[in-house]
Formats: structure tokens, sequence, C-alpha cells
């Protein structure tokens, strides 16, 4: 395992998988292989042929075999025969596109450095991972251009990126540079992605890939809550549990591209990157550009296989934070409760409530600052309000404290309103257009982030509260795409680097906060899950993964989000009915045993609650601590798909197998159903389990292959109107010792 330099090929392996490309005659990079796991060989003559098709260019006459057209490429440019969109393509002071990319020397190194200013993936030096980079270069333009493949082997993944470097005397424009290209020698495949819109994230859609061009981007500026950066091609067969799938993933927060183009050969050429709307780079001399990383993941087991090794992934190599690997406390938030109606006297009864039910986090959304009373004022002006806070947030952070509970506060640190002083003090650093009237969402504008000043004005701004307040969490929001881009800060050459300087700008202000304060808990979001993506992740191990908290709802964009991100990444809280969102009813009960999977918490007036809820809550909050360790580190399973019918179910073991929890949920209570088997997943087959209810033992073999008798539950609750189509089983299985 690791990467072998063959022969006349580059041989990446992991423990199932080989990712293999060769040099060709004329210097390029033919793209051999990438799938199960192959044995090595110096060459592989059947899988790197050429083949003349009719039309096709070539350069050179004696070698009119190479034509650029039927050859599966590694690192594709545009203008000498290829014309399937290219990876890159640079422009020339004289005007000209085309560059040719040769093959120039290699490297191979342990272990992978995080990158400076982009959210990345690391490893240690004596990992077993290592990095590979390929050094090509357009010698009459003096380019480099550098691949790089970083391999874990444990993980079935491969990471990857590109840098430009202009060696040249000339300042050259970069047109387009992908992170990753990779040809396929076929197009059977279904291509899985994850759209959506506010309050509907990341639902999934399985298509299978058609000539053409298909993909899904983004260019608000953020990941979006439309289409996720992470998408999957699997054969057409696979199924959650058996089969080809390979996942693909950005780290980047703000526009991309992922395309996937099928061509009149049908051989599929995927290409990951910032998208080229909006942004072309300016690479003076000697200057060089590095793009963001993207991730190909490789399992011949199915969906949950590949989430699974995923979510190991990210842990170990991707998320920077400590809490990534350690439990996450039981918040409150105060938004769905209150909204902006609040003071520090409401808040402390809202502590004591939540002392009182065991929760052990108090978060104070938004409207705790400056003289923010609805959504058009005061951001920007991140200093407490004295009206809701008058002894200052400090002492009222201190009586928290003292309730033995953490304390958090919302941040929206990109944004500007126009009443606020920041505005007064700095019109300029709002983003819009010269001479143009700049458009508005939420009543609100964009701070330009590219501006280092901003940066450091807002993280200064920030600290000074997180002292004051010995702040043990923060949300950081960002509610409004962006528009209007340009920045009186930037010459008219760099106004294309807009969205990417914006992003940066970002991940610069996280690294100053999580670097200084290692111990806060980052929780990000982007009006729910707009910014669900690796970018973010890197640095908040757990974003709010809608601002729908319909339960019914939110069955569907856990189970899509759980595709490609761990459960211990989703923030889930039980709120009030009827649901804020919906209006739909449903049972406390069933609201917890959604929200239990993920990170747990609660978003409603606790101190409402009526004698019967308040012991319902602690009882709910003693069982999540209870279990919390394998619903936010254990095995994850999708055992029934809410896209697919009327019950849903999923699974969390722990990694001794020695307990499981398996929720099945009833979305619509149909009379007279037909008989349910639910098969679970992930047990040892030789330990005999017990079920909390059951007068019976179980084996794991039992419990996997002959399955899980599910009896019609019925609908008993006749004083909730509404709540009787929501049904609910928990069932929690122990290992007998
Ligand atoms: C966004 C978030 C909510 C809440 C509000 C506050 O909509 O997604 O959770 O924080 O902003 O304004």
């Amino acid at each position: 395992m690791g990467i072998y330099v063959e022969e006349d090929n580059f041989h990446m392996q992991t423990k199932n998988c080989s990712y293999i490309f060769r040099i060709l005659e004329d210097k390029g990079l033919q793209q051999i292989y990438f799938g199960k796991k192959i044995c090595r060989k110096n060459k592989y003559d059947n899988l790197s042929w050429y083949e003349k098709r009719g039309l096709e260019l070539y350069t050179e006459k004696e070698k009119s075999y190479l034509r650029l057209g039927t050859i599966r490429q590694e690192y594709s440019s545009y203008g000498r025969g290829d014309f399937r969109h290219p990876a890159y393509q640079v422009k020339l002071k004289n005007g000209s596109r085309i560059t040719e990319l040769k093959y120039k020397s290699y490297e191979v190194n342990r272990g992978k450095k995080k990158i400076q200013g982009l959210p990345s993936v690391f490893a240690e030096e004596d990992s077993d991972v290592e990095t590979l980079k390929i050094i090509l270069t357009d010698e009459l333009i003096n380019l480099d251009v550098i691949l790089n493949y970083t391999v874990f082997p444990k993980f079935d993944t491969i990471v990857r990126n590109v840098e430009f470097y202009n060696r040249g005397n000339e300042d050259l424009i970069l047109l387009k540079a992908m992170s990753l290209q990779l040809d396929l020698p076929d197009a059977n495949y279904d291509f899985i992605h994850f759209s959506g819109a506010w309050l509907r994230e990341r639902n999934i859609y399985r298509t299978t890939l058609r000539p053409g061009i298909q993909g899904i981007d983004s260019i608000k500026y953020s990941s979006s809550h439309q289409q996720n950066p992470f998408f999957m091609l699997a054969r057409l067969e696979t199924t959650e549990f058996k089969g080809e799938v390979l996942g693909f993933n950005f780290i980047y927060s703000g526009n991309f591209q992922n395309i996937i183009e099928v061509d009149h050969f049908h051989t599929a050429r995927i290409t990951i990157g910032i998208n080229t709307v909006e942004s072309e780079f300016l690479l003076s001399r000697k200057d060089s550009f590095i793009t963001p990383e993207a991730i190909i993941s490789y399992t011949d087991k199915g969906f949950n296989t590949l989430s699974q090794q995923l979510s190991e992934f990210y842990k170990n190599h991707l998320m920077c934070s400590k809490f990534s690997k350690t439990s996450r406390p039981i918040l409150l938030n105060s938004w769905e409760g209150m909204y902006y109606d609040f003071d520090d006297n409401k808040l402390l009864s809202l502590a004591s409530k939540a002392k009182e039910l065991g929760i052990e986090l108090l978060v104070v959304d938004d409207g705790w600052f400056g003289k923010r009373k609805d959504d058009r004022t005061s951001l920007g002006d991140w200093n407490p309000s004295l009206d809701r806070f008058p002894k200052g947030i400090g002492e009222f952070a201190k009586k928290v404290h003292k309730l033995g509970i953490k304390f958090g506060l919302w941040f929206e640190p990109e944004m500007i309103s126009l009443e606020s002083n920041l505005y007064e003090r700095y019109p300029e650093w709002l983003v819009k257009c010269p001479e143009r009237l700049p458009a508005i969402s939420r009543n609100q504008y964009v701070l330009d982030f590219t501006r280092k000043e901003v940066v450091d004005y807002i993280f200064n701004s920030m600290s000074k509260v997180i002292d004051e307040a010995e702040l043990d969490y923060i949300k950081w929001d960002m509610n409004r795409y962006i528009s209007d881009s340009y920045s009186a800060n930037l010459s008219a050459s760099q106004q294309m680097e807009f969205s990417h300087r914006y992003i940066l700008g970002v991940y610069r202000l996280y690294e100053k906060l999580t670097v200084k304060y290692p111990d806060i808990l980052f929780e990000s979001c982007a009006s729910g899950g707009g910014r669900f993506d690796l970018g973010m992740m890197h640095y908040a191990p757990q974003a709010w993964t809608s601002d729908n908290t319909d339960p019914i709802e939110r069955l569907k964009i856990q189970y899509g989000t759980s595709y490609g991100y761990s459960i211990s990444m989703m923030g889930t809280h039980v709120s009030d009915v009827p649901n804020q969102q919906t209006g739909r009813v449903t049972s406390l009960e069933f609201r917890s045993s959604v929200a239990y999977f993920g990170v747990f918490g609660y978003e409603l007036d606790i101190t409402k609650l009526s004698n019967e809820e308040t012991t319902e809550i602690k009882e709910q909050i003693r069982f999540y601590q209870k279990y919390r360790e394998i619903f936010q580190h254990g095995i994850f399973y999708r055992l029934r798909s809410p896209f697919m019918g009327s019950s849903v179910s999923w699974q969390v073991v722990s990694k001794d197998q020695s307990i499981s929890i398996v929720a099945y949920y009833q979305m619509l209570n149909e009379q007279n159903p037909g008989f349910v088997r639910l098969y679970c997943m992930g047990l040892d087959e030789n330990k005999m389990y017990s079920i909390d209810g059951f007068n019976e033992i179980f084996s794991g073999s039992e419990l996997m292959y002959a399955g899980l008798n599910i009896f019609q539950k019925k609908y008993q609750d006749r004083t909730v109107a509404g709540t009787q189509d929501f049904l609910v089983d928990l069932f929690i299985i122990n290992e007998m010792f």
C-alpha cells in the first residue's frame, strides 16, 4: 500500500483500490485506471491503448496515433485536439490560450502538511500516508504545474490538488484551475447528488449518466443549500451494502463546479474545482496559485461503507478541532424559543431550567449585541447590548458558568447592517459595485472579507467578547448569498479574484480564532445548511444542518446528509410544536428520536414545559448522555430510506459491536399495513444480544440475517391531535455478558 513508481507508471494503492497513470512517449500523462485494487506491474499495455478514431486531431504526423481526443488524461489542457472540457486554462500576454504540459519530474514524501491559508487534509510523517508530487511544465512559457496526490491507504481515499507556478517573466492569467480530473473508461454509472433549498437541504437524486455535461455547482459564493459539493458515481446495481461507488468532495466553501462529461466514446471525465464563473487569477511573474483540495474515495461495498470510511477519514485527517473526536455537549439554543425577545433575567431562568433538565450548554443566538431587536440592525457591532445585559455579558456568563453550564454566543462575522456603528465608521467595507445599489437580503449586506483590515477588525471585536464572556462555544452564521461582488481594494485586473479572496478571508478569520481559542467549540451555519461543506468542517466540527426542525422533514435532510458527512457533524435539535416551519405536530418522543442521531440539543422555551414534559426531557437527556459516544462516534448505518417509502430506519453501533441503537420511524399511519422485517447491520454474528423490552435473547446473526419483526405500532396518544401518523420504535441492543 502506498505510492509505487514502476517502469512506466505511477501506481497509488490503498487497502482496496488502485489509481494508476503513466507518462506517454510525448511526455503527456495518461490516466490508466481507478478502481478496485489490482496488482502492480511494470507496464499495462492492454490498458494504455491508443486507438485511432475518425475526426480526432493529432499534432505530429509520424505519431498520428497520439490523438488527445482519444486519450484518457490526467490533467487536460484545451485547444490541441481534446474537446472535452479541460482541467485548466491559462491566458498569455499575447492573448493565446494554448498551453501544453509535459512531464518533468516527481517526488514522493511521507505524511502531508496542511496548506497555508486553506482548509486541507493533514497526516503525520510517521504515518502510512504518502504524498506524490508530479511536476509538469510548459517550457515555452515557463509555467510549472504541480499535481499533488496524497494517499490514505486505510480509508481508500486519495486527495488531490494542483499548484501553478509562473517561472517566466511575463504575467499569466489563470482562467481555469480545477483541483481534480479523473477520466474513467466507461460511463455506466449513476450520478448521485444532494440537492435542495433552504429548509430542504440535501435530498438525494440519482440519475444515470447520459452523454454530455452534467454536474452540480454554485455561484452563490457559498457551497449552498441548493447543491452540495459531495457526489457519488455508482454502478447501476449499487445499493447501500453492495457494489462499486466512487465518492467525491471538495474542501471548499465558496463557488464550486463539479462536472461529469460523458463524451462520444462513452468515457466519463470528472472535474472538480473552483467555479469558472467569477474567477480568473492573475499569475504574476514568479508567483504561484494553489487550488483547494478535492477528495476521491472508493469502495465496492456500497454506499454505507463509503459513508463510514469518509466519516472516519474526516475525523482523522481533515478536522482540526480537538472536538472532532471528543463528545460534544447537549445544548439549548435560544432562537426558536425566544427569537429576539429576551433579556438577562429571562435567559437566567432558561439557564436554571436547563440545569434542572441536565442540559450542558446554553447558546444565546441572534439578538445579544448592539441595538439588535430584529434583523434590521447592528450586524458588525459585536458589543453586547446593555439593554439586554445591563451588568455586562461577562457578569451574565459568570452566572451561567456558576450553574455548571457552558456558555456560547451566535455571531455573523461576515455581515454588516446599514444601521450599525460599523457602517457609519467604515462604509467602504460594505461589498458593492461602484455607482450601483447593492442587492439586499434579510436586510443585510456583506463585509469585504478580501481586505485584511476587515478580518482583523472582526477578529479583535470577537476576541473582546470571547474573553469577557469566557465563551465555550460559537455559532458562526452566514445568512445571505453574496451579490455585487467588487472590492475597492483590488485592482481592476484582480476583481475576478474577489470570490476566492473572500473565502480566503473567511478561512483566515477561522484560522485566527481557532488557533487563539482551541478550547472553543465552533458550529458553522448558513441559514441552516447553506455551507455544510468540508471547508467549514476543517475548523468547525459541527454545523447547523437545516433551519427546518420538523422531524419528518429532518428525516430526509439528515438521511441525505449522512451519505457524505458523519452524523457527528450534524446539529440536531428538538423544537416546539406545532413546528414553526411546517406547522406539523409530532410527539416529544418522535422529535427526540430523530434528533438523537446527530449532535443533540433543544431549541424551545423550556421554561414553559409542563411537568410531564420536564420529566420526559430529563429522561431524554439521560438517555443521550448514556449513549452519546455511540451516537457521535459510533458507526452509522442507513437501513430504510425516507425517499423510498413511508417508513425510515437507521442505526448506530459502537465500535466494539457491544451496543447498538436502531430507530424505526413511521411517517404515515397506514392501516392494515404489510409486514416488516428490519435487518440490523454491523453486529457481531456470534455475539448474543438482549433488546430492552424483549424477553428474548438474540444472536447477532439472527438480528442481521433473519431480522427484527416490526410490530405495527398503534396510535395511542389521542390527546394530541395530529400526532397519529408519526410513530417511532427505538431498539436498544446490548451484548450479553
Ligand atoms: C439563521 C440560522 C438560525 C438562527 C438565525 C438567527 O437563520 O440558521 O439558526 O441563528 O439565523 O438570525
